[in-house]
């Protein structure tokens, strides 16, 4: 957490006013690698594909949407609250002593004892009013997930698009829950984005293409550079399901906190899709242009949030170690390192004059220019080189070329490899070239 502060990556939100619970500001690395991991996201889920379309639906949606997804009745956590401090706890939180709402129950805040009231439902969604008027009538949602823009939109995006079933919908956006207990830093959030795809199928079929959607996910994640030690799944108990999943594995990461998870995919059946149909009293079902068929199809949702997955691969980059080799100093010296993906890493490059002098400043300068037109990189020119680098390496920015003596002779540069350290001389016409095929994957 301190390095994402220090280096601008994540900091709290409204900060100067001693901050808001539970939300975060990404700053000019952060935003960076988010949006190279929501990028990659749909590259793979919509350009790749030919079955799955995206789709940016509006935060704000009818009342009714709430109602019919079950969020309104069924989107809560069981909460107590200590009549004597007035702190509210989930009936779960395993510093309670006894049982809420009985003598023998002891408030973990304030130590008193019999003040905690029996377990009551606690809804997550965030309300608003739409409109000049603020009453009942005028109440609107923040949207707890972005599933159901996908739903309420599904045969208008099969129809203007011309998709048969097997077919997906994708979309990434913020959703908002009013958590009880948030915290682990960007983990648990009340504002954050996912990255949401609903596969619509025909029933029958939704087994294998759950089996389908677990193995494509799980090679996403793998291809983000994740340690595969630290990956695992973890199938839902019955008691664990959420109200519209008739089966869900996550898949989650070893935090330094524990295992959690930070994606899920769901079989949802027709819960959605049938309870819209009711609720708004229009057919969603689809017609099957080969067979005339008509049917409501099975969804299977694949659903990860852009914030957790960037936690994950913040985690999993960070490393504490002794610097070895050439930049060793004596006695050994210490460095922080992000071991991001290079194409995740918010900067590609670092460029750096040896000394502000001899021509070598305007050289880099000119190198500086003619890669910012590829890739997103940074010029570096205070402080010892030992020093640009260390900075470089907590940003996780995997290449640094610096412009020496020789540079200004012929027209060649160092790079030099984050990971290895190892430096190789690269002819400056070369560099564009060079740096694409490393950053390539
Ligand atoms: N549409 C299904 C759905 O929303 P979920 O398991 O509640 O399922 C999916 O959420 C993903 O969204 C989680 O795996 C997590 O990555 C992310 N997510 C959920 N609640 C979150 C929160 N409060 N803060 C940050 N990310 C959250």
């Amino acid at each position: 957490m301190s390095l994402a502060k220090r280096r601008g990556f994540v900091f709290q939100s409204s900060e100067i006013y001693g901050g808001l619970g539970s939300v975060w500001d990404y700053g000019p690395l952060g935003v960076e690698l988010k949006k190279n991991i929501k990028e990659r996201w749909w590259r793979s889920m919509v350009h790749e594909r030919h079955d799955i379309e995206g789709l940016d639906a509006a935060i704000l949606m009818h009342p009714k949407v709430w109602e019919a997804s079950g969020h309104v009745s069924g989107f809560t956590d069981p909460l107590v609250d200590c009549k004597q401090c007035k702190n509210r706890f989930r009936a779960d939180d395993p510093r309670i002593k006894g049982t809420p709402g009985q003598p023998d129950a002891q408030c973990p805040v304030c130590g008193s004892k019999g003040t905690l009231t029996a377990p009551r439902q606690f809804n997550l969604m965030f309300k608003t009013f739409m409109g000049p008027v603020e009453d009942q009538a005028a109440v609107v949602y923040l949207r707890p997930e972005t599933a159901q823009g996908i739903y309420v939109n599904y045969l208008n995006v099969q129809q203007s698009s011309r998709q048969k079933i097997p077919f997906g919908i994708a979309q990434i956006g913020k959703a908002f829950r009013n958590e009880i207990t948030p915290g682990n830093f960007i983990f648990r959030t009340r504002e954050f984005e996912q990255m949401e795809m609903q596969f619509f199928v025909k029933p029958g079929t939704e087994n294998e293409w759950f089996d389908t959607w677990r193995a494509e996910r799980m090679n996403w994640v793998k291809g983000l550079g994740i340690r595969e030690e630290k990956l695992r799944w973890h199938q839902h108990g019955k008691d664990e399901l959420a109200h519209y999943a008739a089966d869900a594995y996550d898949i989650q990461y070893e935090f330094p906190f524990g295992w959690q998870e930070f994606e899920g995919i769901h079989n949802r059946t027709d819960f959605d899709l049938s309870n819209h149909q009711q609720h708004a009293g229009k057919k969603l079902e689809y017609l099957d242009p080969k067979t005339n068929e008509k049917f409501l199809p099975y969804v299977v949702e694949t659903s990860a949030g852009a914030d957790r997955t960037t936690l994950v691969v913040l985690c999993d980059a960070y490393r504490e170690e002794e610097v070895r080799g050439e930049e060793a100093a004596e006695g050994g010296e210490q460095r922080v390192v992000l071991k991001l993906k290079p194409s995740l890493a918010p900067l590609k490059a670092a460029v750096f004059p040896l000394v502000n002098k001899d021509g070598m400043p305007e050289l880099a300068h000119r190198i500086h220019d003619d890669l910012r037109r590829h890739f997103n990189v940074f010029y570096d020119d205070g402080g010892s080189i030992g020093r640009r680098y260390r900075r470089q390496d907590e940003a996780g920015t995997p290449y640094g070329v610096t412009i020496d003596g020789q540079s200004t002779q012929d027209q060649t540069v160092t790079v030099r490899d984050r990971d290895t350290l190892k430096q190789d001389r690269v002819s400056t016409g070369k560099l564009v070239e060079y740096l694409t095929q490393k950053l390539a994957g």
